[in-house]
Parts: C-alpha cells; structure tokens; sequence
C-alpha cells in the first residue's frame, strides 16, 4: 500500500452524541461515500480518568480541564448511569484523512460552527458555562460531539493512546510494531518487571504492542527519560478492564 492511503486519524464519537442518539448521523457524514475513507479500528470504551488525563493532557491546568474530563468520561451526561457512560472510537485510514475528518467535523466551538460551517457535525454542538462557587462564570465546556485528531504526530499519538495493534487488521497498520517478550506490571504509577502485591500485569510474552510502547516501557524501566509517560502506555492496556476504576 502507497504511504498516502495508510494515513490514519482518531475520531472519538463524544458522550453528547451518543446521549443525543446522534452516532448513526455521525457515522453516515463520515461514510467512505462522503470522505472516501475506511475504517481500520472500532471499539466502544469507558474512559478511565487515567485515559481521558491522557488524551487531554495538552489542556492540563486550564480552568475547563476538570470540565473536560468529566464530560469525555461520561460523567456529566450519564451522572446516574454509569454503565451508559461510554465513547466510540475509530480509526479512520485513507488519503488526506486528518483534513478530511476536520473538515467533516467542523469548528471546535458549535457556535462558531453554526455560523461559518452550518451543516457540519459539530453545529449540533452545545457550550454550558461552567460556574465557581458563587456562581460566577469561569469558564465553558464546549460538548461538541465528536474528536478529530488534528496532525499527523497527534493522530499517532492518540491512535497509539486509543488502540493495540490487534484492534486494527495488520495490513492497515500505519506504525511499527513488535512482540512482546517480558512481564511489565503496573502499580500505582510505577512499574515493575515482578509482580507485586496490587499491581496489575500490563503486558505479558507474546502479546503484540506497538513498538513506541515496548521502546518507552524499556526507558522508563531503567529511568531514563521517555518520549511518554507510563500512565500513557497503561491505559490502553487497562482500557475496559474491571480492575481499572474510573
Ligand atoms: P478535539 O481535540 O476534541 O477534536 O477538538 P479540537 O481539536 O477542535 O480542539 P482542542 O483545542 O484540541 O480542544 C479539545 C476539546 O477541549 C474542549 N475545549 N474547551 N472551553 C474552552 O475554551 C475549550 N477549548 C477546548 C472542547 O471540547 C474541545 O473539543
Ligand atoms: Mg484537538
């Protein structure tokens, strides 16, 4: 396959969507007939903290940070529901497909949407004003239904954040991967070789990971610095597992 039609972009259908049942209107604007893209990966995923910490954590410290986390977590559209609280996400391949997706999806801010781009997905977004305790306004989550990777480097970010490479076919693969050859658990942020008591086993021989991954296990194993964070490898392998709380 030419290196163009492995492009691959994350697109995560938001806890709005589903709420508002807006995931078949999602699906059907990012169909192969309107942006000539495939599907490479699929799964339904309850968002630990730890997972949306990740994802979000270019906004880390920004007054609508909690905010964001709560929303993509579910928490503030599923508050009595727990096992409602999910987020679809795909992997998306093809050529041009971080633009394509973009562009399907709109502004970041639905009002803005509305405005300059009506008739694409996140004008049916909403903005809520997020209050202190006094009830003055701080700030906004923006619930604007769905996520698109922005860049080729945050689209494999994110893909890697989201996905083993045994949720994609390894004919789609756009990233290098390796088999694994040794135990690596996970214990309260840190990791370890042996197990412990309340660790859990992140990965074990023969399981098939993404080679960054095993690449930054090894690093931060040896305390070296890595290009990521052990909580950015642990939650995809934690992703759905009872023993991860959110
Ligand atoms: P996304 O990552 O979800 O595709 O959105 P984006 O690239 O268009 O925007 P980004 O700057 O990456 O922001 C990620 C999400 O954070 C929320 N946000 N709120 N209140 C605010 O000023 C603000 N800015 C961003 C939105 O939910 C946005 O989708
Ligand atoms: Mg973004």
């Amino acid at each position: 396959m030419q290196k163009e039609e492995l492009e691959q972009t994350l697109v995560l259908i938001k806890p709005d969507a589903l709420k508002n049942s807006l995931t078949g209107y999602v699906l059907s604007q990012l169909s192969e007939v309107h942006s000539g893209l495939r599907f490479a990966g699929a799964k339904i995923v309850q968002v630990s903290r730890m997972l949306a910490d990740q994802h979000y954590a270019e906004h880390r410290g920004k007054v609508f940070f909690p905010a964001l986390l709560d929303y993509i977590m579910g928490l503030e559209h599923y508050p009595n529901d727990p096992w409602k609280r999910r987020v679809i996400a795909f992997v998306f391949q093809g050529p041009g497909a971080i633009a394509k997706i973009r562009a399907i999806a709109g502004p970041t801010n639905p009002h803005e949407a509305r405005e300059k781009r009506p008739g694409c997905i996140r004008a049916l977004g909403t903005i809520v004003l997020l209050k202190d305790a006094a009830g003055n306004v701080i700030g906004d989550r923006i619930d604007n239904l769905i996520h698109a990777s922005a860049t080729d480097t945050e689209a494999e970010r994110e893909i890697k954040l989201w996905f083993k490479p045994s949720d994609i076919p390894p004919l789609m693969h756009a990233y290098p991967t390796e088999v694994n050859e040794d135990h690596y658990y996970f214990n309260d942020k840190s990791l370890s070789m042996t197990q412990e008591s309340g660790s859990v086993c992140l990965l074990a021989p023969g399981d098939y990971v993404w080679k960054s991954d095993l690449d930054a296990l090894r690093l931060i194993y040896k305390g070296q610095p890595s290009p990521c964070t052990i909580e950015m490898v642990a939650a995809k392998y934690l992703i759905n597992e009872k023993r991860e709380t959110v």
